[in-house]
């Protein structure tokens, strides 16, 4: 059963980007909500907004990103209303986020039994003793074997789906209500993921955590989360739970990248890959973003941006074209 308020609610999110060819709206009207023990997977091509969106909810859009409308409602409160030391004190505690590119969010020159100390001890005033008997510990939970070894070591000294883990340990080390884990596993080897996957519904289970999981692997989703949100060029085009995206997907996108697959093609021809590309994001087309590539086009579609409206209860897709029945 789902608490009634969601943990974070993103309201009409619109995060843009001045660039000499004009304005980016890199994402553009985002509304979806993310559930305390529940996993929420985002998806869609490179480039579509998915970790903007997430690093809006951190308040970490690089320059010269901006955010310019919507609303981030944490426990019903505004994000975009807290001051920068209010949202540090957020950050790393009760939001935490595994980033994209682990290196840059390693610091090279300090061991990871420091990197995570820190956070304990910003965050939760932990003694030097405490915080490394901790991190320990979290190394430990996210699987770095040797762990009280490891504890000393430098990120260079660590694989790729090491230091993986450690942004996990880092993130996990004040226990959060919601983690936001962008690509948390595309750079490890498949019994890695699965592991990690594992952790976290593990976490899931034990403390209530709630996640947003970007990814690009839609195996991972039909695995791992309880509702999807896809996105396309800036905007989100379908909300819904995993199962009835997956059996009956409202929008031809997602039914386009469900086809599109691999290993759902066994027996059901070749795998098919999505003509066309995403339209330029500051040469935006009239109408829907998705027209061109679109094999359920209607005339409508040239001239309307469809709105993000349900089609059927607790499913919502942006799209004019009528849905084909299960
Ligand atoms: N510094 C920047 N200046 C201008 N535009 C940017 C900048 N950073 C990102 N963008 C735009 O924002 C869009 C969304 O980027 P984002 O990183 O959120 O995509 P993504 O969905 O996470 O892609 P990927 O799957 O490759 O990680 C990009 O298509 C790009 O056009
Ligand atoms: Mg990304």
């Amino acid at each position: 059963m789902s608490p009634a308020e969601p943990l974070l609610r993103i309201q009409g999110l619109c995060t843009r980007f001045e660039t000499d060819e004009g304005e980016v709206p890199a994402v553009d009207g985002a509304t979806f909500d993310v559930w305390a023990g529940r996993t929420t997977g985002l998806v869609g091509e490179s480039g579509c907004g998915k970790s903007l969106t997430a690093l809006s909810v951190m308040r970490l859009v690089p320059e010269p990103g901006r955010i310019c409308a919507g609303k981030l409602l944490w426990h019903g409160e505004d994000l975009l209303a807290k001051s920068a030391e209010e949202m540090r004190k957020l950050r790393g505690d009760r939001i935490a986020m595994v980033f994209q590119e682990p290196m840059t969010s390693l610091n090279p020159v300090f061991t990871i039994g420091d990197q995570i100390s820190e956070v304990l001890r910003y965050h939760r005033d932990a003694g030097r003793g405490d915080a490394r008997r901790r991190a320990v510990d979290l190394l430990a939970q996210v699987g770095v074997p040797d762990a009280g070894r490891r504890v000393d070591d430098f990120p260079h000294q660590l694989s790729g789906g090491q230091r993986q883990r450690v942004m996990l340990a880092m993130a996990l080390a004040c226990d959060p209500e919601l983690l936001i884990a962008d690509e948390p596993t595309t750079a490890l080897d498949a019994t890695v993921q699965v592991q990690i996957l594992e952790l976290l519904a593990r976490l899931q289970r034990e403390r209530q955590l709630g996640v947003l999981l970007i990814t690009h692997d839609l195996g991972v989703v039909a695995e791992s989360c309880d509702e999807v949100v896809v996105m396309y060029a800036g905007r989100v085009v379908e909300v819904g739970s995993a199962a009835e995206l997956f059996s009956t997907p409202a929008h031809p996108y997602t039914a386009a990248l469900l086809r599109s697959v691999p290993g759902r093609e066994r027996g059901r021809g070749p795998l098919e890959v999505i003509p066309g590309a995403v339209p330029n994001l500051s040469r935006l087309p009239p109408g829907c973003r998705f027209r061109a590539r679109c094999d359920r086009a209607i005339s409508v579609c040239e001239t309307v941006d469809p709105p993000l409206e349900p089609k059927r209860a607790g499913h919502l897709a942006a799209c004019h074209a009528p849905v084909i029945p299960p």
